[in-house]
């Protein structure tokens, strides 16, 4: 069975993740906003990807994608499906991606549908709809995923429509917990939002590395918010900074994800047999010249980002922090390469400034990955030029960069 992925605000980094974790042969791009992915749902851990905002069960495949038809189709077969869920009121929602319809109409398709599930002497409550998608908030709060829930979703893929029911949804609330009630933020080195952070890491973590054990590297930790992320994962991470306050926030932040109910307190039993173990380590160090033990194979940063511009610099400051920046990011590549073992893989996030509508500056490391020493991973699925995370009005974007070891 396939599953649907709606994915998020920027579709080419969900797109990327995917592919990083399950092999591009499964991923199948759906227009703009969705994936198919040859896997289960069951198989999806949903719970780290940071660039789908929806999984869902195929269902079927319609020939067309004519809203009426595709009405019609929903008006004989729902009645029947409803009759197999257990009992109890049913919630039903219906979401809309790429499609011909207003959410007018929607609305009007979803009263239908309840009168005629209704008579078959079901109760159904249906989530009204004031835009084609149902939000997460929305799904999560009318409980569309629950036993007698029903989110029905229809995608465009060229002239067919798949028809799709949510399984799950991205946990908000988690997200937010995760980000803001952390004991230690620090406005100044950024708020990297963990959804970012999960993706960082499954870039960096590449299929194969799925079931086998990784130790993950931070070189530039910061707060902690990718070792948190990688944490919640199951995978052991090992953060540095060169700021001692810093990987003094790290460990208090780290301290309280352990004491949050979905910390991984299951650890694998080898470290369980080891006391001396410890499920994190952070410790001060120049990122440029710091030698790491144990010895990383995965590495995963937001890396120095320079200032932090609110609005648009002067051609000097934007150059002289370009410089700063890429000094210290190819320094960093220089010293790790003759740590790394061959085949090492790394995300950063490293920064690129956005100087027009969608236009950035690089930074110019860039052209010099080969003479270092890194082959820069690129995807079937998604452009190098869309790796780049950022909003509209933002100056200082992140560039995702993900490299291995020659
Ligand atoms: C953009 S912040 C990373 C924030 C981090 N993702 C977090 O969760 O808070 C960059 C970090 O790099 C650190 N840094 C700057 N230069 C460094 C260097 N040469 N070696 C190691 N860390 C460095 C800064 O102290 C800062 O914490």
């Amino acid at each position: 069975m396939q599953s649907l992925l709606i994915l998020g605000r920027q579709p080419a980094l969900g797109l990327a993740e995917l592919e990083s974790l399950y092999g591009a042969d499964v991923v199948h791009p759906v227009e703009r906003s969705a994936a198919l992915l040859d896997i289960e749902p069951t198989a999806v851990d949903f719970n780290r990807l940071g660039g789908s905002i929806k999984l869902a069960k195929v269902l079927t495949v319609l020939d067309t994608t004519d809203w009426r038809k595709i009405e019609d189709y929903l008006l004989k077969s729902s009645p029947k499906h409803a009759e197999q869920l257990p009992d109890g009121k049913m919630q039903l929602g219906l979401s809309v991606y790429g499609l011909r319809v207003t959410p007018q109409h929607l609305l009007a398709t979803g009263l239908s549908l309840k009168k005629a599930i209704k008579q078959t002497g079901r109760s159904v409550r249906l989530t009204p709809n004031k835009e084609l998608e149902l939000n997460s908030a929305s799904v999560i709060h009318n409980n569309l995923t629950g036993p007698t829930g029903w989110e029905l979703l229809f995608v465009r893929s060229g002239n067919q429509t798949v028809v799709a029911q949510t399984v799950q949804v991205q946990n908000i609330d988690s997200y937010t917990v995760r980000d803001r009630d952390r004991p230690k933020r620090d406005a100044r080195v950024g708020m990297l939002p963990p959804k970012l952070a999960q993706i960082i890491i499954n870039l960096a973590v590449s299929k194969s590395d799925i079931t086998k054990g990784v130790y993950l590297l931070d070189p530039f930790c910061g707060t902690g918010v990718i070792l948190q992320e990688a944490s919640l994962m199951g995978i052991d991470v090992y953060g540095t900074d060169i700021e001692p306050r810093m990987v003094e926030y790290t460990d208090e932040n780290m301290m309280w994800l352990l004491k949050q109910p979905e910390s991984p307190v299951q650890r694998p039993s080898e470290y369980e047999a080891d006391p001396s173990w410890r499920y994190f380590k952070a410790e001060v160090g120049d990122a440029t010249t710091h030698q790491w033990a144990p010895i990383p194979r995965v590495i995963a940063s937001e890396t120095y980002l320079g200032k932090p511009f609110t609005s648009a610099p002067s051609n000097e400051a934007l150059n002289q922090t370009a410089s700063d920046c890429n000094l210290i990011i190819k320094k960093f590549l220089v010293n790790v390469r003759t740590q790394l073992p061959r085949g090492a893989r790394l995300c950063l996030a490293i920064p690129a400034w956005q100087i027009g509508r969608g236009q950035f500056k690089h930074l110019p490391v860039l052209d010099s990955l080969r003479e270092l020493g890194y082959n820069r991973i690129s995807f079937e699925h998604a452009r190098d030029s869309e790796l780049i995370y950022f909003r509209e009005d933002q100056i200082v974007a992140r560039e995702l960069l993900i490299l291995e070891k020659l």
